[in-house]
């Protein structure tokens, strides 16, 4: 027997479980599963979800729920402690409903450090597990539902990766796709690589069969993900390039767009950018994480590619692919960054024209090479950078999104806007927003939209 037909025993023994627990309390049980992370987070939720129905709960968005799972992330302080602040509404959840489980998974829990504190503070936890061992959720809800008090089951790394589990998504009509698991790469302020192993790529076959799939089951849209996608493949015993996947992939029928996450500037190859030009499916938006504009930063942070380096290679795909957006992410208060570092970066940014920047306060995590360097930036001056910078990366991202007012481009229907029902939200394949007059029908399809007007990170348009 292989692993995945070990859970699928499991998950029959869960379902008995669950179904014994559903006539017991009159109604079926309710679960919930909340993500804290990044993209690769999520599909892992998607997993924990499939499990969770597929054993027979009832899932809600409400956490006064039978079973609420935390998947969490530990990428930079304030995602732990968003953590430890929801666990307590939860304590309070349970003592209303002692039946209740509650179940922590995912990066954070990968810490040595965390699992102490909740076990000292935070006894009501019923299941804690981490990333390498999420293929097993199945056996560890009956080990759970069979035992008395905190069961914990955190592996320190693995070579497994278990195909053909159940996955509910989120959305019918797009996915991501794991295509690789882990990070090599270890930028000295990131604590992925401590948490999530070493890197390993899913063979091309495994990735092309779930996506074809994915697209007999209604799927357009595909996020191949992955911590450093520009490096799959080079381990494999058939070794293959992300450009060459790309290709297979875009071979898919059915599948109309492509996305990637995230491509690591020091392994972008020339082949990937040709590939991106020559594809009718691959999107208009590269995500490509500066860190820093200042080289020497760029040193501390072993990122491998200096601050002219970046900027030739932005160049480059400009020049390739003029219609592409660019977005990245910019770390401010790193230790020793003085304020002539944030000016380089300031630069590159202006230089670049990204079209959106995610900017991040400096995290310290523990462990991490950075995390003992000495020259620990003050929290004031951090601040101050960091709104400089801010305000630059907002002025040039409402630039680059006017340029594209006034034309017609193909958007993938999301959902019903939040707040105007009479509106349907639409994703171009620069991945900018666009509202605009439509009903539900239309979602999951892409429809031409004329942008009307820019209101600064989102457009307002009309289906045409
Ligand atoms: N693999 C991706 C990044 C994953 S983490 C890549 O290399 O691009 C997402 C982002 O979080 C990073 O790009 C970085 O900007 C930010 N980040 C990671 N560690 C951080 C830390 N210790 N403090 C602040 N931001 C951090
Ligand atoms: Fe972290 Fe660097 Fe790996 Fe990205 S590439 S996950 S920033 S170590
Ligand atoms: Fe966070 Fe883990 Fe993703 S630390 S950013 S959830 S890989």
């Amino acid at each position: 027997m292989n692993e995945a037909q070990i859970q699928y025993g499991y998950i029959e023994k869960a379902k008995q479980i669950i179904s014994e627990k559903a006539r017991e309390k009159g109604g079926s049980l309710t679960c919930c599963v909340q993500t804290f992370g990044c993209q690769m987070n999520a599909r892992d939720s998607e997993k924990l979800s499939g499990i969770l129905r597929a054993v027979g709960f009832e899932e809600i968005e409400d956490e006064d729920a039978d079973l609420v799972i935390y998947n969490t992330c530990t990428v930079r302080d304030n995602a732990n402690q968003r953590v430890y602040g929801r666990l307590g509404v939860l304590n309070g959840f349970k003592r209303r409903n002692p039946h209740m489980k509650i179940c922590l998974c995912g990066c954070m829990m990968q810490e040595p450090s965390v699992i102490e504190k909740i076990r000292k503070s935070y006894g009501f936890v019923d299941l804690i597990f981490g990333t390498h061992n999420i293929f097993k959720f199945a056996e560890l809800l009956v080990g759970m539902y069979e035992s008395e008090g905190m069961l914990i089951d955190i592996w320190k790394d693995t070579d497994q990766i278990v195909e053909q589990l159940p996955v509910q998504r989120k959305y019918p009509f797009k996915s991501g796709i794991n295509i690789m698991f882990g990070c090599n790469n270890f930028c000295s302020y990131c604590i992925v690589p401590y948490v999530r192993g070493r890197e390993r790529s899913r063979k091309p076959e495994e990735i092309i069969e779930e996506i074809k799939s994915l697209a007999a089951d209604g799927v357009v849209e595909i996020m191949l993900l992955g911590q450093n996608v520009n490096s799959y493949g080079k381990n494999l015993e058939n070794p293959i390039s992300f450009a060459e996947l790309l290709k297979q992939v875009e071979q898919i029928e059915g599948i109309e767009r492509i996305r990637f996450m995230t491509s690591h500037p020091k392994d972008l190859s020339d082949e990937l950018i040709q590939v991106m030009k020559n594809s009718e499916k691959i999107c208009r938006h590269l995500h490509l994480p500066l860190q820093s504009g200042s080289t020497k930063i760029l040193k501390e942070m072993n990122r491998r590619y200096t601050k002219e380096q970046y900027l030739a290679l932005a160049e480059k795909i400009r020049r390739e692919i003029p219609d592409i957006s660019i977005t990245t992410d910019i770390i401010v208060g790193f230790p020793g960054e003085t304020y002539e570092d944030v000016q380089e970066t300031i630069d590159v940014v202006k230089k670049v024209h990204y079209d959106n920047a995610f900017t991040f306060q400096y995290s310290k995590r523990t462990g991490t090479p950075a995390a003992a360097m000495e020259n620990q930036v003050c929290k004031e001056e951090v601040t101050r950078h960091f709104d400089e910078l801010l305000a630059v990366v907002q002025d040039t991202a409402r630039e680059q999104a006017k340029k594209l007012q006034g034309q017609t481009l193909d958007a993938l229907v999301e959902e019903i806007n939040e707040h105007d029902d009479s509106l349907v939200t639409g994703r171009l394949s620069n991945n900018m927003i666009v509202h605009f007059k439509g009903g539900k029908e239309l979602i999951g399809k892409i429809v031409p939209v004329y942008l009307r007007e820019c209101k600064g990170f989102y457009y307002l348009g009309d289906m045409q």
